[in-house]
């Protein structure tokens, strides 16, 4: 994001989180222009990302937002203009107290299984419409920890098991009007989400006659050059053949590469022959870096750099390292380092071990601005420390 180091890298309160509205825009437009030739809706899932005005924001271009909890649902419900727009919700956990309330904040809910859809369609059916969550099982994703579809998966029905129980017990499915699939992990071939409309087809002809909605997941990136022949031949043959609604949630896709991490270096030391740098953030403002242990790019990195350093993040635990990273010019204590793409998954994930702060909340607006929007204070840290 090379606005940020040209412009504005030290302006902003470090660690930063700086979210850019064009970035964001850019890829809505992306996506709604495809969706526009197939008539799909485009939903934003909550999970990403959920900065409030970043959402109110997003709300103005999308059809709306998908929750995965009672909290989330209702978030959306606030950033979101409800009377135009929807929310969905889908979860492993709802439970009968929660319900009530999710049904005031969402038009539409798939169950993960065929017990909470047994336990709570009573309560839900004449209320909310209603889908069931499928489970293809169609393992795309290289990495068992990100794949929905893994083997004895939690993550929805196994299309087998709902194809078997459609055929014995049709009345389990009076009220279900809608499916729902996810199936992918940051994949970029839209040929693996019509592999897998063509093996739901397969085995659920007799559903997908019975529906009025379908909702395709995310876990697919995309850019404006992208082939999007499959995604489009996916969702016309759903809707051309069983005349449903299609509907797509990416989280990554919009968001991921419109958010990055400023930091400092707050110290250097050589150890064991390598240079350390110490950074005033941590793996805990990412924690995926650390979960699945990836390299996070670097904004400033030079592959032909002569100065190496080992980037590492500010708490106590050994392991909270960036990795080690090229620069053109030797790095000093207040230089500043940008990660790149860290728009998914960070915000919503951050937390504050060690009583390290989080960053500091900026927008790039559309018409080039920054503006901070949230700073975090002692205040923060312990309400989450259970304080007041
Ligand atoms: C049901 C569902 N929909 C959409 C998404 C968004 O996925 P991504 O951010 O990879 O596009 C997820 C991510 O876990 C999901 O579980």
């Amino acid at each position: 994001m090379s606005f940020l180091i040209d412009t504005y890298i030290s302006n902003v309160k470090s660690p930063a989180f700086v979210y850019n509205e064009n970035e964001i825009l850019s890829k809505i437009n992306i996506i709604k222009n495809i969706s526009k030739l197939a008539s799909c809706k485009i939903y934003f899932p909550l999970k990403a990302f959920s900065f409030p005005d970043a959402l109110k924001f997003m709300g103005e271009y999308i059809d709306g937002f998908s929750a995965s909890s009672l909290f989330e649902a209702r978030l959306a419900f606030e950033m979101i203009n409800a009377k135009e727009k929807s929310i969905h919700i889908t979860s492993p956990f709802i439970v009968d107290e929660e319900l009530s309330s999710v049904i005031t904040y969402c038009n539409s809910i798939s169950f993960n299984s065929l017990g909470q859809w047994q336990r709570l369609r009573g309560m839900a059916k004449d209320k909310i419409s209603c889908g069931l969550r499928i489970n293809p099982g169609s393992l795309f994703v290289k990495d068992v920890r990100y794949d929905p579809c893994r083997r004895h998966s939690k993550l929805g029905i196994p299309i087998k098991i709902l194809s078997s129980n459609f055929n014995k017990h049709s009345d389990w499915m009076e009220g279900v009007s809608g499916l729902h699939f996810h199936t992918n992990c940051e994949s970029t071939n839209f040929g693996e989400l019509l592999a897998t409309v063509n093996l739901i087809c397969k085995h659920l002809p007799q559903v997908l006659d019975r529906i009025d909605w379908i909702n395709i997941g995310g876990g697919y990136l995309f850019e404006s050059e992208q082939d999007f022949e499959h995604f489009i031949e996916a969702v016309l043959f759903l809707k051309k053949k069983f005349d449903i609604q299609v509907i797509f949630e990416p989280g990554k896709g919009i968001i991921g590469q419109a958010g990055s991490i400023v930091s400092t270096v707050v110290d250097i030391f050589l150890n064991d022959g390598h240079n350390i740098a110490i950074l005033d953030t941590t793996t805990n403002h990412m924690p995926e870096v650390f979960e699945y242990q990836f390299k996070p790019d670097v904004a400033q990195e030079s592959d032909e750099g002569k100065y190496s350093y080992i980037l590492a993040g500010s708490t106590c635990l050994a392991g909270d390292i960036f990795g080690e990273y090229r620069f053109d010019k030797p790095l000093k204590i207040g230089s500043r380092i940008v990660f790149e793409n860290m728009g998914a998954y960070t915000l919503v994930k951050a937390n504050m071990f060690n009583g390290i702060n989080l960053p500091t909340i900026y927008a790039y607006t559309q018409d080039g601005k920054l503006e901070m929007k949230r700073q975090f204070t002692y205040d923060d840290f312990l309400s989450r420390c259970g304080g007041r």
